[in-house]
């Protein structure tokens, strides 16, 4: 039984029992902004816990069923081992008043044991805390269906809520033994019988109140990768059809293959991919930020297992072979999947050059060519046989160079890493930026956030879109940027025409589509005055300089925005969507101001 039964067999077994069936949500949740990724197949539902009678009206019924695309950052540690993934499909049903346990357990236990034909191996119920009382109830019905194997369990088995507040309540998980033997959990089954007033980390803390709905809403959960594993008789998640063919390209083309790191590239390539479709753009905030980790964890592990170049375009038409029955969108993309994998390489392989230069010198040291003082002269070895964790960490620190690389080339070289060293390095690193990030950044944005961050790109191309119109002598008086909209106040000597403002509009519209890097480099203020740098004017800038370059072209020191800048910014302007000039207008004699968004 391959995935695509799997799924419409769960979706019939349902709608047979008066399930509607509903379509994924977006991996963004529209309605809940306390979560960045949507982890569970209730969260679109939330609020008919809350208010079940809105089901009658929005859907016509008050039993659903769904296979939900979810993305779970927190388990990114644990991908590698068998069953845990950064993007599954969780096949759910889900009641608001429509039926309570009797119906919801007996319905996971037909499907598993007598529609797929499993064995039970165990299930847990609620053993109870606090105000919420011990799972009697489903002890019994567990008991009559004849599952010898009930555990009691205790926070585990209490789900919920997602989010800042919302519907949780005790939950009964069923096991079954994959193909390795292995007692596996794969189907949770929720019943929200109370509302929580705060997170789940606050609740845990006994800092949030619970209150009881008035309804008994039934949320269940399963993965379908897990549930793969046990029907195909699987070890892992990794031999499924949903991986097996990614797994096996890798292996293939891979010259030193270590099986995690295949894993982790193949989970990581996959969640990317759809975490793309769904609209993301890899940026240096919020979800385009996470997006980016994603292919970074990708281009690290590919280069441990040794990947060919340009290995993704094979992974994402593998993936899209993959699904392309129920996700279509993924082949239909995949040119634009291919160049934004692209483009994250190249931005990505500067510090892979760093990490050959690293080997390269802890070979010359191992063979006595040179003892290697590094950055801020800390020496490469730590001793003999141990390379330096705090060399390893200032590779980081200032050319940004992965930890888990180096460690990788030392230790392929016969080296031991201090790995401890490193680690305490960073905390220190992360409480200094902590502290960085609190203050003021000097010609920076001191609040950002994606949106800030793209309006201050953008607020860059239009001061270069009116000396490109208008003329050289537009200087910029001063700027303003809030979630909404940028300002920029300059002096010009008449009010813009229409046609002016039109050519700065595509002039900006223009250099966003052709997607130019934007990038910094830092270099004397000498050299940043003579290449005509942006700089504001009456400020006192130290020696050495932030520079932003928008589309640098063949000399390092070209652009067609070059701006002093504390950033941040977009990694390239193709994240900006469409820009739009709001209101052109006077502020005082010969000084205008613009007010432009981004749409
Ligand atoms: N919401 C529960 C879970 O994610 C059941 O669907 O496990």
């Amino acid at each position: 039984m391959d995935s695509n039964e799997i799924r419409s067999r769960f979706l019939k077994f349902f709608e047979d029992r008066g399930h509607k069936i509903l379509p994924s949500s977006s991996l963004i949740p529209e309605n809940d902004s306390s979560v960045l990724f949507t982890t569970a197949g209730m969260q679109q539902f939330k609020q008919y816990y809350t208010d079940p009678k809105s089901a009658d009206k929005d859907f016509g019924s008050r039993n659903i069923v769904t296979v939900q695309k979810c993305v779970r950052t927190g388990d990114i540690d644990e991908v590698g081992d068998a069953t845990h993934l950064t993007f599954l499909e969780m096949l759910g049903n889900f009641s608001f008043g429509g039926y309570g346990r009797r119906e919801a357990i007996t319905y996971a236990y037909d499907f598993i044991t007598k529609e797929l034909g499993l064995e039970i191996s165990y299930v847990t119920v609620y053993k109870g805390e606090g105000v919420v009382p011990k799972d009697d109830d489903s002890r019994t019905i567990w008991n009559e269906l004849g599952v010898k194997d009930i555990r009691l369990d205790g926070s585990d088995v209490f789900w919920g809520p997602t989010g800042g507040s919302g519907p949780c309540g005790p939950t009964t998980e069923i096991y079954c033994k994959n193909g390795a033997g292995e007692d596996v959990e794969i189907w949770n089954i929720v019943f929200n019988e109370y509302f929580c007033d705060h997170s789940r980390e606050r609740l845990d803390k006994g800092e949030a109140t619970l209150k009881k709905l008035d309804i008994l809403g039934i949320d269940t959960g399963m993965g379908l990768e897990r549930l793969l594993a046990i029907v195909q008789e699987k070890k892992s998640v990794y031999e499924t059809d949903l991986f097996e063919s990614i797994i096996q390209f890798i292996q293939k083309s891979s010259t030193n293959y270590n099986e995690r790191s295949a894993r982790i590239v193949s989970d990581h390539i996959r969640t990317a991919v759809f975490i793309i479709i769904d609209g993301v753009i890899p940026s240096n905030s919020n979800h385009g930020y996470i997006l980016r980790r994603f292919f970074r964890r990708v281009f690290t592990k590919a280069s441990i297992v040794e990947l060919p170049n340009n290995f993704w375009i094979e992974l994402i038409k593998i993936i899209s072979k993959i699904y392309f029955k129920n996700y279509p969108e993924i082949k239909e993309k995949f040119d634009y999947l291919v160049s934004v994998a692209t483009e994250e390489e190249r931005i990505f392989e500067k510090p892979l050059d760093g990490v050959e230069t690293y080997r390269l010198d802890l070979e010359a040291t191992k063979i006595g060519v040179i003892k290697k003082l590094g950055t801020n002269h800390i020496p490469i070895l730590k001793d003999e046989n141990t390379a330096s964790g705090l060399y390893i960490y200032t590779l980081f620190e200032t050319f940004g160079i992965p930890i888990d690389l180096c460690i990788s080339v030392a230790k392929k070289l016969g080296y031991e890493v201090d790995e401890d060293e490193i680690a305490k390095a960073l905390r220190e690193h992360q409480e200094k930026s902590r502290a960085a990030s609190a203050g003021m950044f000097k010609g920076g944005l001191a609040n950002h956030n994606e949106k800030t961050v793209k309006l201050h790109t953008a607020h860059h191309l239009l001061l270069a879109a009116l000396k490109a119109i208008i003329g050289l002598t537009v200087k910029q008086k001063g700027s303003n940027i809030t979630e909404e909209r940028l300002r920029i106040d300059f002096l010009c000597d008449h009010k813009l025409t229409d046609e002016e403002k039109k050519k700065v509009e595509d002039w900006v519209n223009e250099k966003i589509k052709e997607g130019l890097s934007v990038i910094k480099r830092d270099i004397p203020r000498h050299l940043a005055e003579k290449i005509g740098a942006e700089m504001e004017f009456g400020a006192k800038y130290p020696d050495i300089v932030s520079v932003y370059f928008i589309g640098p072209g063949d000399s390092p020191y070209s652009g067609v925005s070059i701006e002093c800048c504390g950033g941040p910014h977009v990694l390239n302007t193709r994240e900006l969507g469409h820009f739009k000039i709001l209101k052109e207008e006077a502020i005082s004699q010969g000084v205008r101001r613009i007010k432009a968004a981004l749409i």
